[in-house]
């Protein structure tokens, strides 16, 4: 069946070990099933992959890819659920040391096929289309729980996001203004801040702009390039969730700033298949459609991934088979 994958990796030119052909059928082991992919969406998580970071060498050829929707044996439409926990595992799956996501430790969904364990198929609702549904496991999800799980925040009240365009600040930004939170962001073009106002943000600022006032809450992806802006943006006692550190793990702590003020620092990942499916709830409920910036065939992959490697994004990069 046709994939994208990688065999070896490459911490500095990922697109160069990207390979989009030919894989062997999934093997569905007892208690897992098969679906059949109708779209899979890009994530950042898969260009961490190609740089060989979560995923070692010795775990290759993997197929890439955390997020699909497509049909079940029975030609059920379905989201698959990234998150797999290890046997066994009760409760919240995000907390389970051992879990791992789709592409990490099995085979990913950037294929035609992919193999799941059987409660990670959730029914997809019929208002949302393969594509919609697509984007919905990974950047969605993460954003929905960073927000109404993890941050504490309140409707009415002020959140930055660091990012514009990204397929999770492009969710935060949607879902939050849904929510009735005031949601301003920080994007690299005037383009992206453009894009990100008429997706709801009330603000569009550029990144590190001195704020009108301070915030309550920041959305951090971004880490390095942002993460002192994010700590000086907040009110005192104010609250930053992280989820991802795209420009790097170790920026300054900022520490005065984070004692002195009372800020709480959040991480965040993913979330559960509980929340997976209260998230769908929601965008039936307000008619919230994931922002998508493109649809390309699945044989097109290098092309998705060289416009999120090279920062081209507006919203979900989405493969449709
Ligand atoms: N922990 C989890 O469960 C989890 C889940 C999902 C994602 N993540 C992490 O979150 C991050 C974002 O993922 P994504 O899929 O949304 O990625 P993406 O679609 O490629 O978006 C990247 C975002 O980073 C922003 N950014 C700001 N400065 C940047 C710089 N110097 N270089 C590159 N990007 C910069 C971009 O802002 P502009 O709009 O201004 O370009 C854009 O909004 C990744 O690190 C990913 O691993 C973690």
């Amino acid at each position: 069946m046709l994939a994208a994958f990688v065999s070896a990796p490459s911490p500095d030119d990922p697109l160069s070990v990207l390979e989009v052909g030919e894989r062997p059928e999934p093997e569905a082991p007892e208690g897992w099933t098969t679906v059949t992919v109708k779209a899979a969406a890009l994530n950042h998580h898969d260009l961490f992959s190609l740089r060989g970071v979560g995923l070692p060498a010795e775990r290759m050829p993997m197929t890439l890819g955390c997020d699909a929707a497509g049909t079940d044996a029975d030609g059920n439409e379905v989201v698959v659920h990234a998150v797999v926990s290890s046997p066994g595992w009760t409760g919240d799956e995000t907390l389970d040391p051992k879990r791992s996501l789709l592409s990490e430790r099995y085979q990913g969904t950037l294929a035609e096929r992919v193999a799941v364990p059987a409660r990670n198929v959730v029914p997809k609702p019929t208002a949302l289309s393969f594509a919609e549904a697509a984007c919905l496991p990974t950047a969605w999800l993460t954003a929905y729980r960073m927000l109404f799980v993890r941050s504490g925040l309140r409707p009415g009240q002020t959140v930055l996001v660091q990012g514009a365009s990204g397929g999770v600040a492009t969710a935060l930004v949607q879902l939050g203004t849904a929510a009735g939170y005031r949601m301003w962001v920080t994007g690299r073009s005037e383009e992206k801040r453009t894009a990100a106002l008429a997706l709801g943000a009330e603000q569009a600022f550029e990144p590190g702009a001195r704020l009108p006032e301070r915030v309550d809450g920041v959305m951090e992806s971004v880490g390095k390039a942002t993460w002192a802006h994010s700590i000086r943006s907040l009110k005192p006692g104010g609250v930053v969730v992280t989820c991802g550190a795209t420009t790097g793990f170790d920026p300054s702590a900022e520490l005065n700033r984070v004692f002195f003020t009372q800020l709480s620092v959040v991480g965040s990942t993913m979330g559960t298949r509980e929340e997976l499916a209260q998230l769908m709830r929601m965008l039936e409920v307000t008619g919230v459609r994931p922002q998508i910036d493109v649809e390309l065939p699945l044989r097109e992959a290098r092309e998705g991934f060289a416009r999120m490697l090279e920062g081209r994004t507006n919203g979900k990069i989405v493969f449709v088979g």
